[in-house]
């Protein structure tokens, strides 16, 4: 089934070529009504590099930044996109009694986003997050999703489509490329998919480096907190997921930002294992540190 999606013109105010971070340009587009655009090309100023729009969604995913465990995860989800969808849209809300829905929202208020703000969720994965960001920004924000997986995004895209949302714009990219402009949004948001990526401290990078100065950034991925890991249901826990391990990815967060904090919790799941999981919340100094200026490629 094919849910077609539109990309808005003014999305290229927002967009730039995740290699050379130069800005993009229209380039045989078709448009389905006036500055909206459901599939074509962009072209890259600088490098001349063209990306296919597909769908209203931009593949800013040029295939040398799919590799090592990205690609073996993209892959993987690819293959199990309909299944995360049943899981996470269907079976965990009603199984986790809605704490799955509660602890979302306490993510996404960790933004600290208001009306008509702009946010991201990096590795937006099917748009689970999508409806927790949509309702902080209102109907007059702008939220983007991106994801390294086609196979994840059309399920965000059958999601959007089906609620009728009108300022949600897709993209797929590497996290770790991303393919903003700096300073660019007023929150970003990822949740669930950093303990696997290629280069942590290069995805942590971008999405600071795309964050307004002052803006939020707030991460959470699977953990299970270090003193529990003993425990007899800690140890169950780490059985059955090897994710849970994980400890947070701090340092390479700690050289960027302001504020930073690292909180474990547990979404609790009554008729299934619990969640264990880390975040961690931080704000974009207003000035940079002269570390972490974008590396373009
Ligand atoms: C566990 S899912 C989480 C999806 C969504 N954020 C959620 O909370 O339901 C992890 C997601 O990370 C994406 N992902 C994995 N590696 C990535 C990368 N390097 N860049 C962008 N997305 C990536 C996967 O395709 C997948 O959609
Ligand atoms: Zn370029």
């Amino acid at each position: 089934m094919i849910y077609e999606l539109e990309m808005r013109e003014e999305v290229l105010e927002f967009l730039c070529c995740p290699i050379c971070k130069e800005d993009l340009e229209l380039h045989k587009v078709l448009k389905t009504r006036e500055h909206e655009i459901a599939s074509g090309f962009l072209a890259c100023s600088k490098c001349g590099r063209l990306y296919e729009v597909k769908n209203g969604i931009p593949d800013l995913l040029p295939p040398e930044f799919i590799k090592g465990s990205d690609k073996r995860w993209m892959i993987a989800y690819d293959r199990s996109a309909r299944s995360y969808y049943i899981l996470m849209h269907i079976i965990m809300p009603a199984l986790s009694l809605w704490t799955e829905v509660l602890a979302r929202s306490e993510w996404v208020a960790r933004l600290g986003l208001r009306r008509g703000d702009i946010a991201l969720d990096v590795s937006t994965g099917t748009g689970r997050n999508l409806p927790f960001l949509l309702k902080r920004v209102g109907h007059k924000g702008l939220v983007f999703g991106m994801d390294i997986s086609k196979g994840m995004l059309a399920y965000a895209a059958r999601l959007v489509k089906a609620k009728g949302w009108h300022n949600v714009e897709l993209q797929r990219a590497n996290a770790a490329y991303l393919p903003y402009r700096d300073n660019m949004f007023d929150g970003v948001l990822h949740v669930g998919g950093i303990n696997t990526f290629e280069d942590k401290a290069r995805a942590l990078a971008e999405m600071v480096r795309v964050a307004k100065p002052s803006a939020r950034v707030v991460i959470v991925d699977e953990g299970l907190e270090p003193d529990k890991r003993k425990t007899l249901i800690g140890r169950f826990l780490l059985r059955t997921n090897a994710l849970y391990f994980s400890m947070p990815p701090e340092k390479p967060l700690r050289e960027q930002v302001e504020d930073l904090k690292v909180e474990w919790g547990v979404v609790p799941c009554w008729a299934m294992p619990m969640w264990p999981f880390y975040v961690m919340e931080a704000r974009k100094p207003l000035r940079e540190a002269s570390g972490f200026q974008h590396r373009p490629q």
